[in-house]
């Protein structure tokens, strides 16, 4: 791990109205006051080009924390939090806006040396914003540590993150920038490792001679949730699959690292992403599905389809469903396919990934009832399921040789025990200097690599996609993705229900 000395900072959020400011910084940012985990003196400097004052800006926190505190909002903590609270009326693109942070910065004691600089931005401001820091000498670290959190996508493909990333390095150094990917924060997906390393029983297995293939599903009942203008540009590939499912692809596939330190885990995750085999134009088709919502019906309710979404375009080709298989050539997974699949507006709201071995190469049971030997399934539940379940076969109580599948259950999380958010561990981890969780640059453009090809094809094929009623698990014609007849996508944790 790197640097744990944990020292007092001002949090300056740009975009501190916005969506994810209301719905995930502010509420986190609470709970690490709740747990008593901000150092003493830490500011929180919101920004934004409302005219507020401190007061309306506290008011305007209280109910973005109401609907979300575990356990409701404590008044003694809200009143601790308010402390730190903190609000500056300004411009992005307004270098005066950059002189009054160095201000508050350099004169006011109130506002500790060191910073992080939290982009709760659209990606096209990220650039502008960091160059007005560096102007200002706002990332100077002189006086104490400055630090930059950008948020996903980093850029829109592989050139564009080539670029930004050229744009990023002329105004800070690497160690200063956290490139987050949330997933990456949840403690199920951290889960993963200590399963895989923490554990000897299952090592043997994870490899090529026993896994018959890999699943990893990221589906949402939620549509785009008025994020149109963001989404209509980026799609369910660039959304979700280039990033978050990914990173739980490398997860999953890579090799135990050196050590838990943060170069070690992202070199080996770096090798997983340089493995997968490259899809050529000419196998786009075989190795990718897209399709888009139409109007259909979710927890009972009718909803829109995609292209009656506020702000989409009519003729919108705009993938909201991508299903993807990726071959990782390398000793241990060359024939493995790693299926992978995310969309807005499904059936159910769920995360998982799913291994499916391979079945025992003798059928010792062909002459009696049991006609086929079912394969062995490990599942695991990021959410809202929070499980690891290894299903097997066993055999039914009985006088006749029958088997039924059981589940051993080695769940992450008793009932009692409490659901972090991703951003809560993020944001810490910042204040802690600890970038282990966060994307170095090679993984990020790695990943561009992976996509960039089906990127390009659905670029050009602009006249057809397939369509999905809203509610339903996506296009029978997914399907085509698998390699063989007996697979299919795992919709449930539960056995025997496919
Ligand atoms: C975000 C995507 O990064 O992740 C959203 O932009 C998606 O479209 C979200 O809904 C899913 O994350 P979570 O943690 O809410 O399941």
């Amino acid at each position: 791990m790197e640097s744990k000395k944990i020292e007092p900072c001002t949090y300056v959020i740009f975009g501190a109205t916005g969506n994810l400011s209301r719905r995930k910084l502010m509420p986190a940012l609470y709970h690490l006051e709740a747990e008593g985990r901000l150092p003493a003196g830490t500011v929180i400097l919101a920004i934004s080009r409302r005219e507020w004052s401190r007061e309306a800006w506290i008011e305007e926190v209280r109910p973005m924390i109401e609907g979300q505190a575990r356990g409701g909002l404590d008044e003694e903590v809200f009143a601790r939090f308010a402390q730190r609270l903190q609000y500056l009326q300004g411009d992005l693109n307004d270098a005066q806006t950059y002189e009054n942070i160095k201000n508050r910065l350099d004169n006011d004691e109130t506002f500790p040396d060191n910073a992080a600089f939290y982009m709760a931005l659209r990606p096209a401001e990220f650039g502008v914003v960091i160059e007005h820091l560096a102007d200002h000498t706002l990332t100077n670290e002189e006086h104490g540590w400055r630090r930059v959190i950008i948020e996903k996508p980093f850029g829109y493909d592989l050139e564009s993150a080539q670029i930004l990333q050229k744009r990023l390095h002329r105004c800070l150094d690497e160690h200063q920038i956290y490139r987050i990917d949330h997933y990456l924060g949840k403690g199920t997906v951290q889960n993963i490792l200590v399963f895989r390393f923490a554990n000897v029983m299952m090592e043997p297995l994870w490899n090529r001679n026993y896994v018959d293939h890999v699943q990893i599903t990221h589906s949402e009942t939620l549509g785009i949730a008025g994020r149109a203008d963001y989404y209509e540009g980026a799609g369910a590939l660039r959304d979700m699959i280039q990033s978050h499912l990914l990173q739980l692809l490398t997860l999953v596939a890579m090799e135990p690292p050196a050590s838990m330190d943060a170069e070690s885990l992202r070199d080996e995750k770096v090798k997983v992403l340089k493995s997968i085999r490259p899809i050529p134009q000419s196998a786009v088709h075989a190795q990718s599905f897209r399709a888009q919502y139409s109007s259909g019906v979710v927890d009972g309710k009718k909803v829109n389809g995609y292209l009656e979404e506020e702000g989409v375009s009519q003729d919108s080709t705009t993938e909201t469903y991508g299903a993807m298989k990726f071959y990782i050539d390398n000793w241990r997974w060359r024939g493995v396919p790693f299926y992978v699949r995310t969309g807005k507006r499904m059936a159910e709201s769920k995360s998982a990934v799913s291994i499916r071995f391979k079945v025992p190469p003798q059928h010792l049971f062909r002459n009696t009832p049991v006609e086929k030997l079912k394969p062995d399934w490990l599942l695991m539940g990021i959410q809202p399921y929070e499980c690891v379940r290894m299903e097997m076969q066993v055999k039914e109580p009985g006088l006749e040789m029958k088997t039924r599948t059981t589940s051993l259950d080695a769940s992450f999380r008793e009932e009692h025990e409490n659901a972090y958010d991703a951003y809560e561990d993020l944001l810490l981890d910042v204040i802690e200097g600890d970038r282990t969780l966060f994307l170095r640059y090679d993984e990020v453009e790695w990943a561009w690599r992976v996509v960039d090809p089906v990127l390009r094809v659905w670029a050009m094929e602009r006249d057809f996609i397939h369509t999905y009623p809203a509610g339903t698990w996506g296009p029978q014609e997914t399907q085509r993705l698998f390699e063989k007849e007996d697979q299919f996508w795992r919709h449930s944790l539960l056995p025997d229900q496919g």
